[in-house]
């Protein structure tokens, strides 16, 4: 497997990428913080409560969002409490949006493991994520810093609106490139783009870099959905550890599919609608359809639009290096191996 896991304690894992294992070497103590903070706070009085919230983080995912927002923070020379803090607030409510997204989506695996849902139940998964959420935001509030109160909680909103769009999208074959950015930039950008925003803020950046970390976030985060939808079609479960093809099962259009039928010939794009439209769509024509997709070419072009953000938010870091000292100029080059692993991953 193309990873490896260390398990100081099993709520503190953090699944390394091979290719980044120098990157969260750099920031492995930084990390362990992050993961006592989170795990500190998950322990719950009812056996089976506090079951469900140690298992959420039992392999811990990447920890791609701490991991950006301690860089961030490098990045502009000073990492302090309250960047731990909020690493692991954002770390909680991302994990409470992929409890809830499992839900949505019919997902059995996340994170290696049984979803809670398929492990226990939907309610329970339900209001676990519930749980993660409010205990995340009574997290933020322990930061003496109230002015990031506002910035975690317009990222929150985005990212459930973003979802919220998205189900409303649901099976719609119409659904333009604009409406899939602005889908995207919600549920995803928008935790990605606070990650690298509280780094430089807590960091005391002035407002001009505060704004081009939030740019790089925010570009590093479309990408990172694009090419997250990519491997729901060309990925595999065992590398992830997650559920894939329920994109299409679930009706849902992602940027290769909106690509296909907007530049595919007549007779081309009328098969594949014929396909989405027959009355019981299942996984045999979502086979189908994920072949036709990948052999047509828009499963490359949503790569190469994921590579095009990537290079967009490395040309940003650019801006900061003039002024870096040699810890700082360490850490961009650290936040650049991160987004060039965003748009070349297997997990
Ligand atoms: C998966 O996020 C959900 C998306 C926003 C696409 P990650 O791939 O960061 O999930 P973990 O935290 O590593 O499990
Ligand atoms: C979910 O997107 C993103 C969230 C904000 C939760 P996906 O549904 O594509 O995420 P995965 O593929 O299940 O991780
Ligand atoms: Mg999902
Ligand atoms: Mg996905």
């Amino acid at each position: 497997m193309n990873c490896s896991e260390e398990s100081a304690s099993p709520a503190a894992a953090v699944t390394v990428p091979e290719e980044l294992a120098g990157v969260y070497q750099l920031v492995q103590d930084d990390l362990a913080q992050v993961g006592s903070a989170i795990l500190e706070r998950l322990g719950h009085s009812d056996a089976t409560i506090d079951e469900i919230l140690h298992y959420s983080f039992q392999l811990g995912g990447k920890r791609l969002r701490p991991l950006l927002l301690i860089l961030s923070a490098r990045a502009c020379g000073k990492v302090r409490r309250e960047h731990y803090l909020a690493a692991a607030a954002i770390e909680m409510i991302h994990t409470g949006t992929l409890i809830h997204d499992d839900i949505l989506d019919g997902a059995r695996f996340r994170r290696h493991l049984e979803t809670i849902n398929l492990h226990w139940d939907s309610q329970f998964a339900v209001l676990a994520g519930d749980l993660l959420l409010t205990l995340a935001i009574s997290l933020i509030t322990e930061c003496s810093r109230p002015e990031i109160y506002p910035i975690v909680a317009e990222a929150c909103r985005r990212t459930c609106d973003g979802e919220l769009s998205q189900v409303a999208a649901r099976g719609r074959l119409d659904l333009s490139l604009a409406e899939y950015e602005r889908i995207i930039e919600g549920k995803t950008a928008a935790l990605l783009e606070a990650s690298c925003r509280l780094g430089a803020l807590l960091a005391d950046q002035p407002e001009e870099n505060v704004r081009v970390f939030s740019q790089f976030g925010r570009d590093l985060g479309t990408a990172f959905q694009i090419y997250d939808d990519v491997l729901d079609l060309a990925g595999t479960d065992s590398e992830t550890g997650k559920t894939l093809g329920t994109d299409l099962l679930n009706q849902k259009l992602t940027l290769p599919a909106i690509h296909f039928l907007q530049t595919a010939p007549p007779s081309e794009k009328n098969a594949l609608l014929a396909l989405f439209e027959c009355g019981g769509f299942g996984p045999a024509e979502s086979e189908k359809i994920r072949l036709r997709l990948l052999e047509s070419g828009a499963v490359d072009f949503a790569r190469g639009e994921a590579h095009k953000r990537v290079r967009r938010a490395v040309g940003l870091l650019g801006t900061l290096r003039g002024k870096a000292a040699p810890g700082q100029a360490e850490a961009l080059d650290a936040l650049a191996a991160v987004a060039e692993f965003i748009a070349n991953r297997n997990k």
